[in-house]
């Protein structure tokens, strides 16, 4: 039986940080509300494009595999965030690192999409149509962020993970075991960014920005993440003591907290990192996978349960058996270009266009 193994990570985090603090300055809030109402004490804000991160990224996932550009046969860059619409941030992803016999497709599903994208690329692998695939998760949402709006503009974060999926024939009990994904477009309104496509082209007057029914989405997120986290342990055969590590999508603490209850696992086996990157939608699981390695709890055989929800509404969770090894075969020396500005700096546009909340 062939499988989907993950044999690279990376991650492409830019290095200008903003801080509850810096938010204090330019919204009506403040540290103590973020920090116990979301879990975010600081998120990233670029100096480049998102491609450009997401190139980092796919740089230092290829080292880890030990993998060359011209090896690759697929990338799908999970994004809602795209430098242009037209042409594909994969393709301009492509084109950065080189890899000149992929083919490239975009896959948009939000928080979702890194799951969306790995349940796509496992499934190319298994039919055997693709061998080696690239998958990035990598999002600039400060792009859209309005500081008159708090209960969003604390949220979300940029940056960018990256994943090489590898087919093998000798490892029949591992990579992806079993997955869910689902949408329900029907809610659609309740978490958006409208005109962020042509949508009312004629007569719009102002620039797109978050819209958010938070209560609703935090309610369904924690519904969603924790029934199809139990739907996929089923379908692989495995029980609650099986599981090693959950990664879930980070967007908010409480819902992670919530979510890990509804599941019955322990805060030890559940992976958190949003305190330093707040909500970077499809890039969180990525960079999460990159950061559990980091700090050893992913060990070879471990059972991961990961789980996302989004816009849309989709949700997504899979349940994998990681692979033989956890080292990265080699690191990458691909860096950003140097950023001479703060956080603040970086998001002077945002504010002319859509002033302050203070
Ligand atoms: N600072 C200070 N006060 C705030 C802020 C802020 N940044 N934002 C809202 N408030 C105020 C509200 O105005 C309200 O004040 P009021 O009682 O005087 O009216 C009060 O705090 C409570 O507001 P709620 O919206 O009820 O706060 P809640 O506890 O629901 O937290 C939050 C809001 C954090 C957005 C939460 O609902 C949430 O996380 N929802 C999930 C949404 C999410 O994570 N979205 C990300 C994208 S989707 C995804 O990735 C799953």
């Amino acid at each position: 039986m062939r499988n989907g193994i993950i044999t690279g990570w990376g991650k492409c985090v830019p290095p200008a940080v903003l801080s509850n603090s810096d938010l204090e300055t330019v919204t009506d809030t403040s540290d103590d509300w973020i920090t116990t109402r979301t879990g975010i004490k600081e998120r990233r804000i670029s100096h480049v494009e998102m491609s450009d991160l997401s190139a980092i990224a796919a740089e230092r996932a290829m080292a880890a595999a030990g993998v060359a550009a011209e090896d690759l046969d697929l990338i799908l860059v999970a994004t809602c965030s795209p430098d242009r619409l037209v042409p594909s941030a994969s393709t301009i992803v492509q084109a950065k690192i080189g890899a000149s016999n992929a083919a490239g497709m975009d896959l948009n599903a939000a928080c979702s999409g890194f799951l969306f994208a790995l349940s796509t690329a496992d499934q190319m692998i298994k039919t055997g149509a693709m061998h080696t695939v690239l998958i990035v998760g990598a999002e600039k949402l400060s792009h859209w962020l309005d500081f008159s709006n708090r209960s969003t503009s604390v949220l979300f974060g940029d940056g960018a993970g990256a994943v090489i999926v590898q087919a093998a024939d000798d490892q029949p009990d591992r990579g992806l075991l079993a997955f869910e994904i689902g949408s329900d477009g029907t809610a659609g309104d309740l978490l958006c960014v409208p005109a962020s496509g042509t949508e009312g082209s004629a007569d719009r007057t102002e620039l797109p920005t978050f819209l958010m029914e938070g209560q609703e989405v935090f309610r369904r997120a924690v519904k969603s993440m924790g029934d199809a986290s139990g739907r996929v342990l089923e379908s692989a055969g495995l029980d609650l003591e099986d599981v090693d590590l959950l990664i879930p999508h980070q967007a908010n603490v409480r819902i992670i907290d919530a979510t890990a209850r509804r599941l019955n696992l322990p805060p030890e086996k559940v992976y958190i990192n949003i305190a330093s990157y707040g909500n970077t939608s499809a890039a969180t699981i990525p960079i999460a996978i990159v950061e559990a390695l980091e700090d050893g709890k992913i060990q070879p055989g471990s059972v991961i349960v990961f789980a996302a929800f989004g816009a849309g509404f989709t949700w997504a969770a899979g349940a994998y058996r990681w692979g033989a090894r956890v080292e990265a075969l080699a690191v990458s020396d691909a860096e950003l270009p140097p950023n001479d500005k703060t956080a603040l700096e970086l998001l002077a546009g945002n504010i002319a266009i859509h002033g302050t909340g203070v």
